[in-house]
């Protein structure tokens, strides 16, 4: 393709953060064109309701209803695709590959479940497509494991990569709110999802972490290989106990490398108060990763808003301008030139999370009468299954019951599940409340 004088983008959506991208593509006083070395114009801008008011305003002749306003403008070198959701935003990523136009994404969903054939079409077409944006908002580790922690085996990935989560529990945690008013804050600010469950059940971080893992393990992982528990099964009483035994309650993300495989898992943990993790609060994400070379290497920033998700997005959107205005010499950045699988054959296994072993919280509700314990015990001693330590303070006089906390030693998932089986049927066990992973 001959070098274009004038770089055209097609911003598909228009919300939270195609608003920020817009800003930072018409305003006058931006360095973009500077940076890249030639003007850089927002040509059309894709959105579902012609209507709406638009916050920052937008030239009216800019708006458009009709996708094929970008796919078919010659004048459109790249699209910036900020819709989110599988279709049919995937459709339109897909056409504007097959129609030779470079990609930049933010869409978690759609790299997830159809990377590596986003990718091929990609390759075939010999186009960039880039998705800076789509895990962690502004903090550039998609990039960082492309390209400059490439040199290292990874050992593992352990981060919080959900901004909407980690603002309803430090919330929780901190001003006593209940989750449904932390919910509806982070709505308000933008940080959640068009659906929050997604957020709520982890299956937003689910995707993230699928691609943090497909990058950095350079195999297929999809979002179904990920284990995930959501946040819903927290309450107060686990923030406290928490607190009590030296711990803060953070919603993780973790891909472990051990003998050929990946153990990949999205939960709440209990995380010791001193830990970094435990202190990366509201809506901020870190990553920690763990690689053979370069040791432990922290990222931490805000993971989601407007102008933090903005700076990846219009950040790949430069290093692909730069590309273009260096002429066909200049080779189109795709997953499959960063040594990524694009036909998704996995050279590491998926470690199914019953074979973690771990620490353990368990929250129960019981019978307060003498003799409980000692059969709640004598389970999980035949489970092989270690108490390092048990707390019990709340009891409801009226019900007769009592709320106990017990804190394993490591043991193994699959036995610590089979273990809770057999205690949730005791008629002295009223309910298990809460089952969460202590990472230590
Ligand atoms: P949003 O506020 O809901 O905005 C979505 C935009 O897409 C709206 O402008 C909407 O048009 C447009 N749209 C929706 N369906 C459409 C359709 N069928 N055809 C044309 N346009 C359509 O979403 P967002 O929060 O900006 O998120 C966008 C993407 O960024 C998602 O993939 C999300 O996961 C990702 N992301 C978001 C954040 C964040 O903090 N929000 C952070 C990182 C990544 P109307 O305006 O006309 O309704
Ligand atoms: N809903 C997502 C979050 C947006 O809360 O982290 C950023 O991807």
């Amino acid at each position: 393709m001959p070098e274009p004088d004038e770089i055209g983008i097609g911003l598909m959506g228009l919300g939270v953060v195609g608003g920020g991208v817009a800003s930072a593509l018409l305003d006058p006083e931006s360095a973009i064109s500077r940076k890249v070395g030639r003007p850089v114009t927002l040509r059309r801008v894709l959105v579902r309701d012609g209507s709406k008011e638009r916050n920052p305003a937008i030239p009216r002749e800019l708006l458009t209803t009709n996708p094929e306003d970008i796919l078919d403008d010659p004048g459109i070198h790249i699209v910036a695709e900020v819709i989110g959701g599988d279709q049919p935003a995937t459709r339109y990523l897909k056409d504007a590959l097959s129609s030779g136009k470079n990609v930049v994404t933010a869409n978690k969903e759609a790299v997830a479940k159809h990377g590596p054939e986003l990718m091929s079409l990609a390759h075939q077409n010999q186009v960039s497509l880039l998705f800076e944006a789509s895990v962690g908002g502004g903090i550039p580790i998609v990039g960082c494991l492309m390209n400059q922690l490439l040199a290292n085996d990874i050992r593992s990935i352990r981060g919080i990569i959900n901004g909407t989560t980690n603002f309803i529990l430090t919330r929780m945690a901190q001003d006593h709110s209940s989750f449904e008013q932390a919910l509806s804050e982070a709505q308000a600010r933008g940080y959640a999802e068009a659906d929050p469950t997604n957020d709520v059940d982890g299956i937003d971080a689910g995707y993230k972490l699928s691609i943090l893992a497909s990058l950095a393990y350079h195999c297929r992982f999809q979002p179904d290989d990920i284990y995930r528990q959501g946040i819903s099964s927290l309450e107060a009483n686990d923030f406290r106990y928490a607190g009590e035994l030296g711990y803060a309650i953070k919603p993780l993300a973790i891909a472990s490398y051990s003998h050929g495989a990946v153990c990949a898992r999205v939960h709440p943990a209990l995380v010791p108060l001193d830990h970094m993790l435990a202190k990366v609060d509201g809506a901020y994400n870190a990553v920690e990763v763990e690689g053979s070379l370069c040791g432990n290497v922290l990222f931490h920033g805000m993971g989601a808003g407007r102008f933090p998700t903005a700076s990846a997005v219009v950040g790949d959107l430069i290093e692909v301008a730069r590309a273009l205005a260096g002429g066909p010499s200049s080779p189109p950045v795709t997953f499959a030139q960063h040594g990524m699988a694009s036909d998704g054959t996995a050279t590491v296994g998926v470690a199914p999370v019953d074979d973690l072993t771990s620490k353990y919280y368990v929250r129960l509700t019981v019978a307060d009468r003498p003799g409980v314990l000692a059969q709640i015990a004598n389970i999980l001693g035949d489970e092989g299954i270690s108490i390092a330590s048990v707390i019990q303070k709340d009891s409801d006089p009226e019900q007769q019951t009592a709320g106990i906390v017990i804190t394993t030693h490591p043991a193994l998932e699959s036995s610590v599940q089979k273990s809770l089986r057999r205690v949730r049927v005791l008629d002295v066990v009223r309910e298990v409340n809460n089952l969460l992973r202590i990472e230590d």
